[in-house]
């Protein structure tokens, strides 16, 4: 739970007070909070640089039994993503030491109110975000989350941060439901079980789900989407979230990649790494929590989520390097490689949400290509749009969110990489070169004239190394994201 409290932190009962400290300055107007924040600096061991941490016990005038101070660095230079990682790593200190309850007082920022706003809700993010952990599957769980993160707002600041709070912990509730079923193991989610968990969670909400099954799928000649899936036993499945404010101006779509496991099919994958092909269905987790967070806030436009699952999987019944396929929208596509499955499911899916919902803007998220990480590494998404303002204005989302997105190119001339001798288009480029952008191209074909944006997240998808408010796993990458990037759209 995340709760604002106002008593003053000094008689507050919590395990433990958490403080902040810049190297240049204090970062409190209260004296008491000043004097408690700036005794870390008698140490050496402290110098009020980001990362550095110190923690005095029993503390004589305070209530509180612990009292963390983190460093935050120069005061000029301390933005969102510090203020945090250090609310993140607060949180990780009292969950490794199995507290119940800390306390986090926010600094005021030197940028006055608007950076006293943004560092109370970077910290609730961080905190919030590091206060979970994957422990279904094991039977002894080591450490379990704290029962609430309190937070300190004088009675200036008390309702602005209420509101703050209300709706930061909507959204990582959001981010938290996708790393669940990101981590999730691929026998537990195969596309008959995600989608029914899909479902569950959205039907608590203002959301009408629709289930399309195979038989639909085949009555709307989504041959590209089951295709893919033909090679496995779990048949295909096509879930339509649908949120309708009272009344709306835009229509806004969201498209997530929903392959449940990504063993490559006939172009099997090597098997090094192959365990990770989990996590193909992050772009269908973060669209569904987005659309489940969108809700829970009382979005102001309506916003459709479309989401093909499939697993992709060689068999006898698979399909081939070869095959030709004809797509919903009437295009024909030749298998280049039946290992580039993700642009397939998502031809079909985008051409539905086209011409069902005529969407204003679509904007599709999916751990697409191996080139994308190549170029950008694995904590950086690309963005790929005809469109430079509304990739420009992702990438600002991403910014903000930290999770961040690098604008690429969709270059017309690329567009021959994709030409097939014997089919409409291939699905995979002549060559390697560029296999970010040529799946870019590939799904463009199938947006007509409208208003597109993709996200190639399979970098930022799942985490091998642990950061400050995030264990190895699923990432959640992606809905606070688009949270962010609705609002502005
Ligand atoms: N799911 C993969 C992309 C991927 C790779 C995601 C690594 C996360 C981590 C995708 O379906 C794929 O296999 N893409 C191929 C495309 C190629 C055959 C043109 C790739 O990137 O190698
Ligand atoms: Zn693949
Ligand atoms: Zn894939």
């Amino acid at each position: 739970m995340l709760t604002i409290q106002t008593q003053h932190p000094a008689v507050a009962k919590t395990d433990i007070l958490v403080l902040a400290a810049f190297e240049d300055q204090s970062a409190y107007s209260d004296p008491q909070l000043q004097e408690l924040a700036d005794r870390a600096r008698d140490w050496p061991e402290f110098s009020g640089k980001s990362g550095d941490e110190l923690i005095f016990y029993d503390l004589q005038g305070v209530k509180a039994k612990r009292v963390l101070i983190l460093g935050l660095g120069n005061s000029a230079k301390a933005d969102r993503e510090i203020v945090r990682k250090a609310a993140g790593k607060a949180v990780g200190r009292a969950v490794e030491a199995d507290l119940t309850s800390l306390l986090i007082c926010p600094p005021e920022l030197p940028s006055g109110e608007k950076g006293r706003a943004d560092a109370a809700e970077a910290m609730m993010e961080g905190a919030v975000l590091a206060n979970y952990r994957f422990d279904l599957y094991k039977k002894e769980k080591k450490h379990k989350p704290v029962k609430t993160v309190w937070f300190y707002a004088d009675d200036r600041f008390e309702d602005q941060a209420r509101g703050m709070a209300e709706k930061i912990w909507i959204i990582c509730q959001g981010t938290l439901l996708a790393r669940d079923w990101v981590s999730m193991p691929p026998n537990e989610k195969r596309p008959a079980g995600f989608s029914r968990s899909i479902a569950k969670a959205a039907g608590k909400e203002p959301l009408e789900t629709v289930i399309l099954d195979s038989g639909d799928l085949k009555k709307n000649r989504m041959r590209a989407l089951l295709s893919v899936a033909s090679g496995s036993s779990s048949r295909a499945q096509m879930v339509v979230l649908d949120y309708r404010p009272h009344s709306w101006e835009k229509t806004i779509a969201l498209v997530g990649k929903g392959v449940t496991f990504d063993s490559g099919g006939i172009n099997i994958k090597p098997a090094s790494g192959l365990e990770g092909m989990k996590m193909d269905m992050a772009g269908a987790a973060a669209v569904a929590a987005t659309l489940i967070s969108a809700a829970r806030t009382g979005f102001n436009q309506r916003l459709v989520g479309v989401l093909p699952l499939v697993e992709n999987m060689p068999s006898g019944t698979a399909y081939r390097p070869g095959d030709i396929v004809k797509t919903a929208s009437g295009k024909t596509v030749e298998i280049g490689n039946t290992d580039a499955e993700g642009r397939m499911i998502l031809a079909d899916a985008l051409d539905y949400a086209v011409k069902q919902y005529a969407p204003d803007v679509i904007i599709d998220v999916a751990t697409l290509t191996g080139a994308c990480i190549v170029a950008l590494g694995e904590k950086i998404a690309g963005v790929f749009s005809p469109d430079p303002e509304l990739s420009d204005l992702i990438a600002g989302s991403g910014e903000k969110t930290h999770e961040r997105c690098w604008p690429m190119p969709v270059p017309e001339d690329y567009r021959e990489l994709l030409k097939s001798d014997f089919a409409d288009i291939r699905n995979v480029g002549k060559n390697r070169w560029g296999g970010a952008i040529a799946a870019a191209l590939f799904l463009s074909e199938f947006v007509g004239d409208t208003r597109w944006a993709h996200i190639d997240i399979a970098g930022p998808a799942f985490a091998s190394k642990a950061n400050d408010y995030c264990r190895p796993g699923g990432t959640g990458f992606g809905v606070r994201l688009l949270m962010d990037t609705l609002w502005k759209l």
